[in-house]
């Protein structure tokens, strides 16, 4: 198959996001209000937003849903939510408005945030989504251009073997099919589960692309962790039991290089 052009890929991964928000896929449900009480218990588990972002202006990149955005603002946050998908940032404009929250939404691609200024914000929260995009680079450079200096990045990306890996087990083992890092191909389409969105076109990017990516771009990584989703005796080809042989995802904490500077300074 020809490999499409980037400005396709882009096209395929809105029309896929269109259809899965329009049937309420749960990658595109939006927040219970039960949830809004506990924001960073579910954002943060970690603690890696120190307990406390009241005021702080944050970035829900490639984040449409309703989930994040509000989440964040329920936090105490000033929220831009921005995705490619029309659709999806529907249920952020519906959420918003029955909350009586205000959400800044923007419909742009990941890769170029013109529409945003540099040095905007305190925190970029980017959940999974550059496996989407053939230049990871890009995203990176953008989320350090609009990052405040001292501001956080916090990302979670498929790690690479996952999309490497077959989905089932071929003869009692997974197997490895899709070469790392080929920006042409991409990664062959499985059939929809928990763990690849089957009408997507996704790339399976390298560790060197993402953490040296997330480096080169003027960021240091302060943490990293692999949420948890294997279950000892779980059944074959079941995503609890292929977490146990590949951790699907990487949580990665970075933080934008120079000094914060004190609020009273920026207020001023
Ligand atoms: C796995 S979902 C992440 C957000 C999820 N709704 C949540 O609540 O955690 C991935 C998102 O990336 C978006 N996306 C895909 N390609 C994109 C691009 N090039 N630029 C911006 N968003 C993109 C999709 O529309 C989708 O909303």
């Amino acid at each position: 198959m020809e490999p499409p052009l980037n400005d396709t890929i882009e096209a395929i991964n809105r029309r896929a996001y269109d259809a899965m928000a329009k049937n309420e896929h749960f990658l595109t449900t939006p927040v219970l209000t039960s949830e809004l009480s506990k924001p960073l218990e579910i954002l943060d588990a970690r603690g890696w937003l120190g307990g406390n972002i009241r005021g702080w202006k944050v970035l829900c990149l490639a984040a449409g849903g309703g989930r994040q955005g509000p989440l964040y603002a329920a936090a105490g946050a000033e929220v831009t939510v921005v995705d490619i998908s029309p659709e999806v940032l529907e249920n952020d404009r519906r959420v918003a408005a029955e909350l009586g929250m205000n959400l800044r939404i923007l419909n742009v691609s990941m890769v170029d945030l013109a529409p945003l200024h540099d040095e905007e914000f305190d925190l970029v929260a980017h959940p999974v989504s550059t496996c989407y995009v053939v230049d990871v680079a890009s995203v990176f450079r953008e989320v350090s251009r609009v990052l405040k200096p001292g501001g956080l990045y916090v990302s979670q990306h498929k790690q690479p073997v996952n999309l490497q890996a077959s989905l089932r087990t071929i003869n009692g083992y997974y197997t490895i099919e899709t070469a790392i890092g080929d920006r042409t191909k991409g990664v062959a389409p499985g059939e929809s589960s928990w763990l690849r969105e089957s009408s997507t076109a996704e790339f399976a990017h390298s560790l060197e692309t993402i953490l040296g990516g997330i480096c080169r771009s003027g960021m240091v990584i302060e943490d990293i962790s692999e949420p948890d989703h294997a279950k000892a005796n779980s059944a074959p080809d079941s995503m609890s039991h292929r977490s146990r042989f590949i951790p699907p995802y990487l949580r990665i904490k970075a933080r934008k290089r120079g000094d914060a500077k004190p609020r009273s300074l920026i207020l001023s």
